[in-house]
């Protein structure tokens, strides 16, 4: 009689490939998918009824801000209880290596820690502290760019000299040798604005070589966001590797009702190269305060000042009225802050969260003291409220977009999908009270209908908490194609 550690019993399986929901079991052995089917006669350790449930591969976050944070909090409730087993860190053109600061930390980088949580000169030392701590979910690393820019230049306000490039790329090739998943962008940012298409096309070189990927967010979003794809597109064609725009969306007012540009201008590209992106499912967008963004017209809400932490909750309109200045002068004095900003309609984040090729990634901040809520709610989000109540999509496509699909374009090989042989990271949850419960106004709270969730076969999650037990590991790259 064969026997295994955990069987999950007559649930609905939705295997993470798209493909129809299957009636049967599945066996965990160790950290490995020993079989799936109708299993007869199997002895295990651990019987569970999922009878009315549906087991689905473990969620991957494609984008996610969590570097540091997985660090000092290897529990990583607000993933885990979403039934997230994998993280994608070094997103935006941000990562906690390879970082030597010489001074302060640039805009962006304060999103992921203080100043002195940034304690990883090279890419190995981050994959060591990982390991050690070992959190709860499996993580796989991207580079950051602007990471690369503070390492090798005097001021950021200007494109990187040869030299520069040429040490930067080192850098980036010995990150590669570790495991890097790849090179990140965050162009739109003031750290790496200055940089020039062919700084990050000499970049993008190394991961030819690799089968590495390039993933980036765009030089803007808003009203020049075509050519802003166009040039992540030709950097991509340069290098040779696949692209994934990360959070793609329409920003701004003057842009609403342009998704269907946006998507048109990608499935262009899906004709000539391997080009993804992800999204997430909300029409706000969060990171630190930038005055270039403030629009009058829009609710901008403040999640943290340095100067002025009192002011948190508040939104900019309310503080600039109350100083009596403008909106414009209000974020200057509040700067370095970070904010939520509502500049994105409904129905454009609809149309690219459905879009076949979409992924979907957090971009969740945890270390922002007032979060926007897609830290806690994104996964659930998807398959409550956009997949049941707004049907957008079929269940097994909204699984399909946060497994069998981000597993593949991230060159994650034997997850992503319940097979036999696969780690076994697996999601079990109610299909019919799965919900996201965060919110903008109390964004901390665990999600409903996620009923338990293992990583590389141990159970971590269940009964709306963490079991205790974490069995995450560092990912390194496999090939990416
Ligand atoms: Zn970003
Ligand atoms: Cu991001």
């Amino acid at each position: 009689m064969p026997t295994c550690d955990t069987l999950i019993c007559d649930v609905q399986i939705l295997d993470g490939s798209g493909g129809e929901p299957q009636t049967g079991s599945v066996a965990v052995d160790g950290n490995r998918i020993q079989a799936v089917g109708k299993l007869d006669g199997y002895s295990a350790r651990n019987a569970i009824d999922g009878e009315g449930k549906v087991l689905a591969p473990g969620f991957i976050d494609v984008h996610t801000h969590d570097d540091l944070y997985l660090i000092h909090n290897p529990e990583m409730l607000p993933k885990l209880s979403q039934g997230v087993t994998t993280v994608t860190v070094g997103n935006c053109g941000i990562s906690a290596a390879p970082v030597q600061l010489r001074s302060e930390l640039p805009d962006p980088m304060n999103l992921l820690g203080n100043a002195h949580a940034f304690r990883y000169p090279t890419f190995s030392a981050y994959v060591a502290a990982v390991n050690a701590v070992q959190p709860a979910v499996n993580v796989a690393a991207l580079v950051g760019h602007t990471a690369l820019r503070n390492n090798h230049m005097d001021r950021l306000d200007r494109t990187a000299a040869a030299t520069e490039i040429e040490s930067m790329c080192a850098q980036l090739r010995e990150s590669l040798d570790h495991g890097a998943l790849g090179l990140s962008t965050g162009l739109a940012y003031l750290s790496a604005n200055s940089a020039s298409t062919e700084e990050v096309m000499a970049l993008a070189e190394p991961l030819f070589q690799a089968g590495a990927i390039y993933t980036t967010h765009l030089r803007s979003e808003s009203e020049t966001v075509l050519q802003a794809m166009d040039e992540a597109f030709r950097i991509g064609q340069h290098a040779k590797v696949p692209v994934v725009i990360s959070h793609l969306k329409c920003a701004g007012i003057n842009n609403w009702g342009r998704s269907g540009e946006v998507l048109q201008s990608l499935d262009a590209a899906r004709g000539r190269q391997t080009v993804g992106c992800d999204c997430y499912p909300y029409a706000a967008s969060s990171s630190t305060l930038d005055v270039r963004h403030v629009d009058e017209r829009a609710t901008i809400t403040i999640t943290w000042s340095t100067p002025h932490p009192e002011m948190a909750g508040q939104t900019l309109a309310q503080i600039a009225k109350a100083c009596d200045v403008t909106q414009i002068e209000a974020a200057r004095r509040l700067q370095p802050a970070g904010a939520i900003y509502h500049i994105i309609s409904e129905d454009d984040m609809r149309t690219i969260l459905r879009h076949p090729g979409t992924m979907i990634g957090s971009d969740g901040l945890p270390n922002d003291p007032l979060p926007h809520p897609r830290l806690w709610g994104t996964f659930p989000r998807v398959l409550g409220y956009y997949r049941r109540e707004q049907k957008l999509f079929s269940l097994s496509e909204a699984v399909r977009k946060m497994t069998g699909l981000p597993a593949q374009r991230f060159g994650l090989t034997d997850r992503g999908l319940v097979r036999e042989g696969n780690s076994a990271d697996l999601v079990l949850f109610n299909a019919e009270t799965v919900r996201d419960v965060a919110t903008f106004a109390d964004p901390a709270r665990v999600a409903e209908g996620i009923e338990a969730v293992w990583v590389n076969g141990v159970l971590s999650y269940r009964n709306q908490a963490v079991t205790g037990q974490r069995a995450g590991r560092f990912l390194p790259r496999q090939s990416i194609t």
